[in-house]
């Protein structure tokens, strides 16, 4: 399938939620594989300091000369920081622990919330052909959080099947509206996607009926099984669709790209 569009802006979609270790860098990295397996350009860019998606990826530390800090802080183009991977139809913005000091570097700059935006408006992002760009957010609600929000299309939240998923969602929804008054009023919820879900635990399909329950038609209908083969991929550098293509966790993941590459043909208008 032939790349969606030469001409429309890329959808930017970043994945969100301030709590740590439920599946954002997981999402993003396999959603990105998905995406570029249904024949789209992805671009992902890394804002954590924990720079897993980069590694994920395959880029070393030793690589990231230009990263997501310098795109952000110091104005570098971004022709300059965009980082090949070994997927010709996936690129990488990448990161490393100098952001953990972006929000006291930028607090003091008036643009400080819209530098991400901009920096993704460039013209020269046209010479990429994206159709996504997909932002993997460091598990806080810092001003790099809030980066993301403003610089997105719609916010992606991955929700651990774990107790006390739920707890926190409503400041990560106060956040999405804080956003959408001061900044970003289009910005919509991509959905909800539950993540690490383990059929052979109650809780897990507790937390899914509970959620279920409560965001509605936001929780999207795949759901990634907990699957030790997801969390294998990482170290060989591969997603899991390629690492182990028929895998219960690379059918999740495709499953979840064409359920949001569908959205794009009639895109929703959730609000919060
Ligand atoms: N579906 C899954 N099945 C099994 N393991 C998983 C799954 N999803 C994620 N993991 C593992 O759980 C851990 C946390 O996942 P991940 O790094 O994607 O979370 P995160 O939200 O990005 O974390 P952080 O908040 O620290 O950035 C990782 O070791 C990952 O390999
Ligand atoms: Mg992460």
């Amino acid at each position: 399938m032939p790349s969606m569009n030469e001409t429309k802006p890329p959808q930017i979609i970043a994945i969100a939620n301030q709590k740590g270790g439920v599946g954002k860098t997981t999402t993003a990295l396999n959603l990105a594989a998905g995406l570029s397996e249904m024949g789209n350009r992805v671009l992902l860019v890394d804002i954590d300091p924990q720079g897993n998606s980069s590694t994920g990826l395959g880029v070393r530390p030793e690589n990231r000369k230009l990263t997501s800090y310098d795109l952000i802080v110091d104005g570098v183009a971004l022709t300059d920081v965009v980082t090949a991977t070994t997927n010709k139809t996936i690129w990488i913005i990448p990161a490393n622990a100098d952001m953990a000091s972006v929000d006291l570097d930028i607090i003091a700059n008036e643009k400080r919330s819209f530098l991400l935006r901009d920096a993704l408006r460039q013209p020269s992002i046209k010479t990429f052909k994206l159709d996504y760009i997909l932002i993997d957010c460091p598990p806080s609600l810092s001003l790099l959080t809030v980066n993301a929000l403003v610089a997105c299309d719609s916010v992606l939240v991955p929700l651990q099947c774990e107790f006390f998923a739920l707890e926190g969602l409503s400041q990560l929804m106060l956040t999405l509206r804080d956003v959408r008054r001061s900044a970003n009023p289009t910005l919509r919820i991509e959905g909800i996607v539950l993540t690490m879900h383990d059929s052979r635990n109650k809780l897990s399909a507790q937390v899914e009926a509970d959620a279920r329950a409560t965001m509605g038609a936001l929780v999207l209908k795949t759901v990634i099984p907990r699957n030790v083969r997801i969390s294998e991929a990482p170290s060989h550098g591969l997603s899991v669709l390629s690492y182990d293509t028929l895998s219960r966790g690379a059918l999740a993941y495709r499953a979840l790209s064409c359920e949001i590459a569908a959205r794009y043909a009639s895109p929703r208008t959730e609000k919060v």
